[in-house]
């Protein structure tokens, strides 16, 4: 796709590949454009499915690094030991499985943007080496004592509230206030509902074309219940519907059946009653359950609450993508072979889901 320069459109006009003109995604775009040519730091707030990537890759797209490297690095999805040799790269020897000489992300991002994905899962640890790479683009590699020097933008992403992170201790203030330098707030889709249609339009497009396939009316209540809907995912979670639908129908409308119950209202989950309680106390809530479900001489208290909660996680996340199993075990942050023997492990795969490696 072809990225415009900012001079030849107007300053705020969607970006290519982007979808949705309210004046919410226009002020997105808009700094969007100004920050990609400058070399500070962005940090992309927002919830999950609200776009953050796509606009990272955009600031990346529109800068004078586009024709160098981009690289993501997914933050949440690794161990600290693993994830710090990721970043930084190590040297042979310096831990129990370092074999040989590694460069990390940074080294491989020189000249060009790294995209630090869900920085939130960063530990203490990792963040004073990260403060100081941004500040004095100046690391060493594990085990290492020589310093190396990069040239490395750094865009982050984290769909938690950052300040609400280093205000309870979680994250570091220093690093928080060295990130935002530039925010960037994706506003979720509930808070843009004007932008729903012109979505569905694109998404039916793309999967028309994907699997040879014509759905090109809307039935109006389809559309209706589709801008009702709260959607907790944001736009992957109209995507992933969007797709199914097109896959699912048997003649050229999108209709209201087509979509999930969840979207219909007609399911009966009291999702909005459930968002009342905060997390941590449903947390301290759902331990308590559990545990109070055991005896006294019960030795299997970790599992009989962790694993149930796993098994929720990922029977939730599952259906979120559509039972499609890689782009689960990438939302997880988990591989996925893992994804695939927990799925079993837990009798998970016993749907109708033709999407899943194993259809029942
Ligand atoms: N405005 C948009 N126009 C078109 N597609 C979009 C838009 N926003 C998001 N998407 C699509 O929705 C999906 C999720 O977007 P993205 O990966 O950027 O979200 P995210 O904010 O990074 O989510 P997470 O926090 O879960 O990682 C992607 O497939 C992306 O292409
Ligand atoms: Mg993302």
């Amino acid at each position: 796709m072809a990225y415009t320069a900012a001079n030849s459109s107007s300053a705020d006009a969607p970006l290519p590949g982007i979808i949705g003109a309210s004046s919410a995604m226009r002020a997105v775009y808009g700094i969007t454009r100004q920050v990609s040519t400058s070399r500070a730091s962005v940090l992309l707030l927002g919830e999950t499915g609200s776009g953050k990537e796509l606009i990272a890759r955009a600031i990346h797209e529109l800068s004078d690094r586009k024709r160098r490297p981009f690289v993501r690095v997914n933050c949440g999805a690794l161990s600290e030991n693993l994830l710090e040799s990721e970043l930084f790269g190590h040297v042979r020897g310096s831990f129990t499985g370092a074999i040989d000489n590694r460069t990390g992300r940074f080294e491989a991002a020189h000249t060009g943007t790294i995209f630090l994905d869900e920085i939130n899962s960063t530990t203490p640890l990792l963040q004073v080496k990260l403060l100081r790479v941004l500040q004095e683009q100046e690391f060493e590699r594990v085990g290492d004592t020589q310093t190396v020097r990069v040239d490395t933008r750094v865009v982050a992403a984290s769909n938690r509230d950052l300040q609400e992170e280093a205000a309870e201790g979680r994250f570091r203030e220093d690093l928080y206030y060295r990130l935002n330098v530039v925010p960037i707030y994706l506003p979720p889709l509930r808070e843009r509902r004007e932008d729903i249609p012109s979505l569905v339009t694109h998404f039916l497009n793309v999967y028309n074309e994907e699997n040879d396939r014509y759905v090109v009316h809307i039935d109006p209540r389809a559309m209706e219940a589709l801008q009702e809907y709260h959607w907790p995912g944001n736009v992957r979670e109209l995507q992933n519907y969007v797709e199914r639908a097109v896959v699912m129908a048997t003649g050229d409308e999108l209709t209201h059946e087509l979509l999930p119950a969840v979207v219909r209202g007609d399911n009966g989950t009291p999702t909005r009653a459930f968002r009342k309680y905060d997390f941590d106390s449903l947390a301290v809530q759902l331990v308590h359950e559990g545990l109070s479900t055991a005896d006294d001489e019960s030795t299997d208290l970790h599992s009989r609450v962790v694993d149930r909660v796993e098994k929720e996680v990922i029977a939730q996340v599952l259906s979120q993508c559509d039972g499609i199993q890689i782009k689960a075990a990438q939302r997880l942050g988990i591989n996925r072979n893992t994804l695939h023997k927990k799925i079993k492990d837990y009798g998970l795969d016993s749907g109708e889901n033709g999407a899943s490696d194993k259809a029942g």
